[in-house]
């Protein structure tokens, strides 16, 4: 007898929906008016957001209200979190916020009385090349890395702005986005899944590809969250597509709080910069005279 998924009808009718008749534009704008749709917590309510860094930031020991530049990755259409971490002080009195979103079209919103002074400290940038090397403190994401299609190369640039001691830290929703059904995704091949059914921007990672992509990068990860929904995920786990491994520990985390130090060696211009020429020189010397008692002991 064929066991037919409960909700998949559902399901496939409003993913095709989702993907051929749904532009980002358009739900951007009327998104909220939507069954089923979620409106970005930027556009929403950025208190939450600012919350979980807040809490991940004391958890990893960093001082809440030290001096520093954030750069926060996929901002959405507003500067909402990032006019919020100043408010909280999370850059301290004179810290910056950069603020990167590649995609999307910023939104006007009205300035609330009091935000000028805020916003003169915070930059909107579509890439990160602008940034220079080692010069964030703190790099933060909230609904993003599930999104990234190369997050190879996202993170090389990442690891090329982020200063020697900075931290990074990414809340990762791994669901279908459809949060109804939220491992539903993971029944469809590849194929079918980006021919049909993806929405465009969920590659359907799973905590274990972030884990594999940071170690690759010189990164030390740590989870200091993670959530599962073990009832559903029992009931869908015989459905998995062959390319989702049932035994991976980490399939089925729904969401997941990351924080990641680095682990790999200074550049050459950073090693540089530890050694005092004086201390360069003791060296050198130390050496030559060594060099010197070779010769006259000969
Ligand atoms: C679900 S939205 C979250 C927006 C915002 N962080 C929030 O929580 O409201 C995902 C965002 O990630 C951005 N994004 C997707 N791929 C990205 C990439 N490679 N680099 C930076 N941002 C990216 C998208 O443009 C989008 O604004």
């Amino acid at each position: 007898m064929v066991r037919v998924i409960p909700g998949i009808v559902e399901y496939v009718s409003l993913r095709v929906a989702r993907r051929f008749l749904f532009s980002d534009a358009f739900l951007l704008r009327w998104g909220r008016y939507l069954p089923y749709y979620r409106t970005n917590a930027n556009q929403a309510d950025p208190k939450p957001v600012c919350d979980l860094y807040t809490e991940a930031m004391k958890a990893l020991g960093l001082e809440v209200s030290s001096e520093r530049t954030i750069l926060e990755v996929g901002s959405g259409a507003t500067d909402a979190v990032g006019v919020a971490l100043l408010e909280r002080g999370l850059a301290g009195e004179q810290g910056r916020v950069l603020l990167y979103e590649p995609y999307v079209t910023p939104i006007p919103v009205p300035e609330p009385a009091g935000e000028a002074g805020l916003r003169c400290r915070i930059d909107r940038l579509t890439s990160l090349r602008q940034i220079a090397r080692g010069s964030v403190d703190l790099v933060v994401s909230h609904s993003v890395l599930e999104h990234v299609r190369d997050p190879q190369s996202l993170m090389l640039e990442l690891g090329r702005i982020l200063a020697p001691n900075g931290w990074m830290i990414h809340a990762v929703d791994y669901r279908d986005h459809f949060f109804k059904y939220p491992y539903h995704f993971l029944f469809f091949s590849r194929r079918i899944w980006e021919r049909w059914l993806d929405p465009g921007d969920l590659p359907r990672w799973r905590l274990s590809d972030h884990r594999r992509l940071f170690a690759g990068r010189g990164f030390r990860m740590q989870v200091l969250r993670s959530a599962t929904l073990a009832e559903e995920f029992r009931c869908v786990v015989k459905h998995l597509a062959p390319e989702f491994d049932a035994n991976d520990p980490d399939i089925a985390v729904t969401t997941a709080i990351l924080a990641l130090e680095r682990t790999h060696l200074p550049s050459q211009e950073q090693v540089g910069s530890l050694f005092s020429a004086k201390a360069y020189e003791f060296e050198t010397t130390a050496d030559q005279s060594e060099q010197e008692m070779q010769r006259k002991d000969a």
